[in-house]
């Protein structure tokens, strides 16, 4: 039985974060797990409570058969209860407005789990690419508009601070707010990775922003 569980289905990402630890230790090949392999780990976690796809060498989005994998996964994985959860960690940089159609239709045929969508974004259009390199803000603002106007799936809007995107935080609690997102605030747990002549400013501050959002 499986309470707090981890399925990393692609070694696959489109960025190049700095202080990820895929970036800092690139995989020498990548590679998607096959569908065969999803169907058999969801044996093998048996009854579960809560999964992420997510990971820490890649992104879920990235692999070439999300859709079919996340069927797989909702329709063989066993919840424990009614309030079991599956949640997608993502840059959310990688898909356009119809894939997010199709995921949302999987989630509705598989109510039987509950579904959480978590944006791993870092700032705005000005801001969040300057962490997150690669990323592509109107592949990311397509997802968000596709994703904050349905109310099948709970969003969560996870920002990593720092000082380059301290002063956005207030547009993003705007649009929180707006459309019932949950808000993760979280600090940078390896800035040393970041070179320092790149963020001067690296330090985070973020005590005293947390408190005054939450
Ligand atoms: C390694 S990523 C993999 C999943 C996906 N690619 C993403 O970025 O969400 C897993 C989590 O690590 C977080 N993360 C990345 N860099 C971080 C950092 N420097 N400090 C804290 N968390 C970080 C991401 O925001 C994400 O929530
Ligand atoms: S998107 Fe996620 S996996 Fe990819 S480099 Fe950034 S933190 Fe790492």
């Amino acid at each position: 039985m499986a309470t707090n569980d981890i399925l990393e289905i692609t070694t696959k990402c489109n960025l190049a974060c700095y202080g990820c630890s895929r970036t800092n230790f690139p995989p020498e090949k990548t590679t998607d797990l096959s569908l065969e392999d999803i169907k058999l780990s969801c044996k093998v976690f048996g009854p579960t409570q809560d999964l992420l796809i997510g990971g820490d060498l890649g992104d879920p989005l990235m692999h070439s058969k999300f859709i079919e994998a996340y069927n797989i996964i909702c329709k063989n994985l066993i919840p424990i209860d009614n309030k079991s959860t599956i949640t997608i960690e993502s840059n959310s940089s990688i898909r356009n407005a119809n894939f997010y159609k199709k995921y949302l239709d999987v989630c509705k045929q598989n109510q039987h789990w509950k579904h959480v969508y978590r944006f791993s974004v870092d700032g705005m259009e000005n801001s969040n690419h300057i962490y997150r390199v690669n990323a592509k803000w109107k592949k990311i603002q397509e997802a968000m508009d596709v994703m904050f106007k349905q109310n099948i799936v709970s969003v969560e809007w996870k920002y990593i601070l720092f000082n380059h995107n301290l002063n956005d935080l207030f547009e993003v609690y705007d649009i929180i707010k707006k459309y019932n997102i949950t808000l993760q605030l979280s600090d940078s747990y390896k800035s040393s990775f970041i070179p320092e002549s790149f963020f001067p400013d690296i330090k985070v501050q973020d005590v005293e922003i947390s408190q005054m959002l939450l």
